[in-house]
């Protein structure tokens, strides 16, 4: 390919799109959360209550769902049907549906289809679970993170707390990463798991700035 594209897999909440926003803003790259894309449906699966069961529901509503990203300084704004879902998208609600609906065979073929098409001519980071396994198996770069889970339970919600979810434990904030991470490496369809040509970068003790110098150097040898 002649644009480049640096895919970032891993598991939930330990760093993905820090690094990734940091990498594209220093690249001059475009970057694309994977994950509000589902997470951006599944909310329109709570707000419509769509049954997960029935195909022809899942698939109709498929078809009346159309997201479109608005970059802010790298932060990644999504539209749901000209909705802004920003926010609402990392609420615990979506959190605990998300990797249910990402399960369903259907809403990945469009969401990666949507994913390949804006990664066609651009230079991109994207992070997400399947991006250097099934979007990109062609990305000149792949990176697998990963990090210590009671790390993770605390940043995330620390992360939290400074968004105003006091309401929630740290102890429910690691049950719930635990249970997506379950969820989301034993699927059927495209599971979490490390591209054989991915780096591993495990950051439970590795500060922003240290991850980044180190992404920069891979993805430097590949340019
Ligand atoms: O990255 P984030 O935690 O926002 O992703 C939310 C959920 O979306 C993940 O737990 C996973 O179930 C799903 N996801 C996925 N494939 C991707 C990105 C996210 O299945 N490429």
């Amino acid at each position: 390919r002649k644009n480049m594209v640096v895919a970032i897999d891993g598991y939930s909440s330990c760093g993905k799109s820090t690094l990734a926003k940091a990498l594209a803003k220093t690249l001059d790259f475009i970057y694309i959360d994977s994950g509000a894309m589902y997470r951006a449906i599944t909310l329109y699966f709570i707000r419509n209550q769509v049954d997960l069961n029935d195909f022809k529901a899942v698939d109709d509503a498929l078809r009346s769902i159309e997201l479109n990203f608005h970059s802010k300084d790298y932060e990644s704004h999504i539209t749901l049907n000209n909705d802004e879902v920003s926010e609402e998208i990392r609420l615990m609600h979506v959190s605990d549906k998300v990797s249910e609906v990402s399960a369903i065979k259907e809403v990945r073929l469009e969401m990666v289809k949507q994913q390949q098409r804006m990664g066609r001519s651009k230079n991109i980071v994207m992070d997400g679970r399947d991006i250097g396994t099934a979007v990109f198996p062609d990305a000149q770069v792949k990176f697998f993170m990963t990090a210590d889970p009671g790390i993770r339970a605390q940043r995330r919600h620390k992360e939290m707390q400074d968004k105003g979810e006091t309401q929630i434990t740290l102890e429910e904030v690691f049950d719930s990463l635990a249970h997506r991470d379950y969820a989301d490496t034993t699927r059927v369809e495209s599971p979490l798991v490390r591209a054989e040509d991915a780096i591993v970068l495990d950051n439970t003790d590795l500060s922003p700035k240290e991850q980044l110098d180190f992404a920069l150097t891979m993805v430097h040898r590949h340019m």
